[in-house]
């Protein structure tokens, strides 16, 4: 580049500078290997690398072409929470945001340990690792609940593990796109989810407000202890079905090593009544996880970022399942995903 070029580049550099211009490809830059880590409803997440200081990160590529205004809204509401949420040790931390006429680029802290449903097709799980892991996120809705945040998205998909390592993985709640804020009392009849994740009350088009987490909760508890997604069938209609009326069947396949114990504390939290579901400060002081707070008491360093459980101890009837041997369990996916303008 000649010199009178490479001074009007600084020159306009410097002019956007001050207008608080920044310019992704200028501070980020794509992984070499340029890893997808998940594809969403309005583009990619891909694996960056911040320019200088190399460290990964994460970035949500968010196309707004592809938006209404309802779901415009949504996004700016995510983009707005994680500003606020982020220093907890179970919460993705939000590292920066950069908008042009076209995209969002959402910068987070890039977790190496993919999400919770591939994590458990890869690694061993026992009564008292999904324990560990799943009281994890229980803390972190419970700071997002007291703040009267109500996530409404909650399934092994969106969460997200820190590490490969087996022993040092925690897991952290990411995907605040379908979160609300929840003013005293203030209940919603939006219908939105994941159908496999949501409760009956949003499947019937009633109210619902903060148990609705519990339910989605109470799934990814049946599924991290049992292998299974309960109540889903290859038919959409049918699955709905389910939820509202079926009742949960603890003789089925998954269930036989299981303690008591925790089979309570699921059928409590998939109650199919959201007055008589528990809130998450009971589901928090429940008996099968007051142990836990032993067990997890991750430290919150500087950066948010919090370290691995140390121990990683045998189930409480001594019995593990290699996953070789555990059934990959199946992603279930299906989207009810309507808006108040009738469609995503
Ligand atoms: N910070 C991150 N580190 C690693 N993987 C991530 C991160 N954020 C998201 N992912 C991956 O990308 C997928 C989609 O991200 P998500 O925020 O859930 O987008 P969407 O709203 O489109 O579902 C996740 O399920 C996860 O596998
Ligand atoms: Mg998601």
């Amino acid at each position: 580049m000649d010199n009178g070029l490479k001074a009007l580049r600084q020159w306009i550099d410097k002019l956007r500078e001050s207008q608080g211009f920044r310019n992704f490809n200028d501070l980020y830059e794509k992984d070499a290997e340029s890893a997808v880590l998940g594809e969403g409803s309005f583009g990619k997440v891909f694996k960056a690398k911040i320019k200088g200081t190399g460290e990964f990160v994460a970035v949500k590529h968010i196309d707004k072409s592809a938006m209404d205004r309802f779901e415009m809204q949504l996004q700016i509401t995510e983009i707005e929470l994680l500003k606020v949420i982020g220093s907890h040790p179970h919460i993705i931390r939000l590292i920066d945001v950069l908008e042009d006429d076209k995209h969002f680029y959402v910068v987070l802290e890039y977790l190496d340990g993919r999400d919770l449903f591939e994590y458990m097709n890869r690694n061993f799980m026992n009564e008292l690792k999904a324990k560990k892991i799943i009281y994890s996120v229980f803390r972190a809705v419970k700071y997002l609940h007291s703040f009267g945040i109500v996530h409404r998205d909650i399934k092994l998909e969106n969460i997200v593990m820190t590490s490969r390592d087996n022993q040092q993985a925690l897991p952290k709640l990411i995907d605040f796109g379908l979160s609300k804020i929840f003013l005293t009392d203030e209940k919603s009849s939006d219908k939105f989810g994941t159908i496999a994740y949501c409760p009956p009350e949003i499947l019937l088009g009633r109210e619902h407000m903060s148990s609705a987490d519990i339910w989605s909760m109470g799934i990814c508890l049946h599924v991290v202890l049992t292998n299974r997604v309960p109540f889903v069938s290859l038919d959409k209609k049918q699955t709905v079905k389910n939820i509202v009326e079926q009742k949960l069947n603890f003789n089925q396949a998954g269930w036989y090593r299981i303690s008591n114990q925790a089979k309570d504390l699921v059928g409590r939290m998939l109650d199919k009544n959201p007055d008589t579901r528990p809130s998450i400060e009971t589901v928090l002081g429940h008996e099968w996880l007051l142990a836990a707070s032993q067990l997890a008491n991750p430290q919150v360093t500087k950066s948010g970022v919090s370290q691995g459980y140390t121990q990683d101890a045998a189930a409480p009837n001594g019995q593990t399942v290699p996953s070789s041997q555990q059934q990959p369990i199946q992603a279930a996916g299906q989207l009810i995903a309507v808006s108040p303008s009738g469609q995503r």
